[in-house]
């Protein structure tokens, strides 16, 4: 049997609960050894109910320090994802960082230079490329079948932050956060377009208000126009007022029909084609195994088989530091009035 990663956690909160933990401690190449909350009743809380023998840290420098890590999940609002990933990456371990990696390309540039001076995997967690709808539909779209893309709708929307995690509140605050929707779930389709086409952003405008979350300081409703470089156009919107059904799904309109992924939930991958006229249904992969009541995407596996060699990372700092230009570039957009271009 191939072996364990030593894994740790920094961060305890909702995506660790629901992600993180689940994936590592049901994965044949992980083993989580140690946790880290600043509030230490969140670690000891995700120890007891996933890894009992787990060391419990409030401090992830004594974690650094103490525990026997080779890999770390950076699992903190987002003002402390570049100043900890580097710091993990400085003690010589591997980094699985959640999303948006960075509150600035400055900070993902320094975070990708330590990776590369520590000779370590620094991975972020753009965890919808692993959605089983999203893994058959890049199977679907590198096989050509659809065409070239010609037009794109996108869009991830919730009731907000509050209803996900009840003690999260620096997502409202702009200098915990950084960005509102735009770059909690905008960033999300924004990978998730890149990933799928294989195509790069040159161009975006934008809107952004806030709505609704009037005691925030930063925006809970954004849409942008994007245009790709090779002159493909699309819409990509994000929303933390989306109430009764969530919406989480991109279209594909291309030259041979259309791709609509998670639509429909009954119906999760279904592609349209003109010629001949007619209707795919697709089956999709079974999720893997998670008994741990994780959303059972194996992203915690996957970081470790990479951390292994055994797999390429499903997406490298520098994809995830693209991915955040886009959402910039959409925010810059957005405050100026301006459509922004990217250069590449
Ligand atoms: N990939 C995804 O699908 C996905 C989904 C939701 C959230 N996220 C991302 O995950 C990150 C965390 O979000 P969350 O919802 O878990 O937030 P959360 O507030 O529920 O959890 C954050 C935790 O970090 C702890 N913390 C804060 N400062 C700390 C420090 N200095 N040292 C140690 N612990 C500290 C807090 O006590 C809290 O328990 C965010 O960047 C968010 O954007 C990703």
């Amino acid at each position: 049997m191939s072996r364990k990663v030593r894994v740790g956690i920094i961060g305890c909160g909702a995506i660790a609960e629901h992600l993180h933990g689940p994936d590592y401690v049901c994965s044949p190449d992980a083993e989580l050894v140690a946790v880290c909350d600043a509030v230490k009743s969140k670690a000891v809380a995700l120890a007891d109910r996933l890894a009992p023998d787990a060391q419990v840290f409030s401090d992830y420098k004594e974690m650094l320090k103490k525990a026997d890590v080779e890999a770390v999940s950076v699992c903190l609002p987002n003002h402390l994802h570049a100043s900890v990933s580097i710091a993990v990456l400085k003690a010589g371990c591997n980094v699985l960082v959640e999303k948006p990696m960075a509150a600035s390309l400055a900070e993902a540039k320094k975070m990708l230079d330590a990776a590369e001076k520590a000779d370590r995997l620094l991975l972020v967690n753009q965890s919808q490329r692993l959605f089983p709808a999203h893994v058959k539909a890049k199977e679907v779209m590198d096989s050509g079948i659809m065409g070239k893309v010609l037009h794109i709708t996108a869009m991830f929307g919730h009731a907000g932050p509050e209803y996900w995690s009840p003690t999260g509140k620096w997502f409202f605050k702009k200098k915990e956060a950084r960005f509102g929707a735009m770059a909690d779930l905008g960033v999300h389709k924004a990978d998730l377009l890149r990933y799928l086409t294989g195509k790069e952003v040159a161009e975006v405008g934008a809107f952004s208000e806030r709505l609704e979350k009037t005691r925030s300081t930063v925006e809970d409703n954004f849409v942008s126009a994007l245009k790709f470089t090779d002159g493909t156009v699309g819409t990509l919107a994000a929303s933390w007022t989306v109430k009764g059904a969530e919406a989480n799904y991109t279209v594909f309109h291309c030259t041979n029909g259309t791709l609509q992924i998670c639509l429909f939930p009954d119906r999760p991958l279904v592609a349209y084609l003109v010629n001949p006229e007619c209707q795919i249904t697709f089956e999709l992969p079974p999720p893997p195994t998670n008994t741990a009541g994780g959303w059972g995407l194996d992203v915690g596996g996957a970081f470790c088989r990479a951390v292994k060699g055994e797999e390429k990372p499903f997406c490298s700092g520098y994809e995830g530091m693209k991915s955040l230009e886009v959402i910039l570039a959409a925010e810059k957009a957005a405050l100026t009035g301006r459509t922004v271009k990217i250069k590449h």
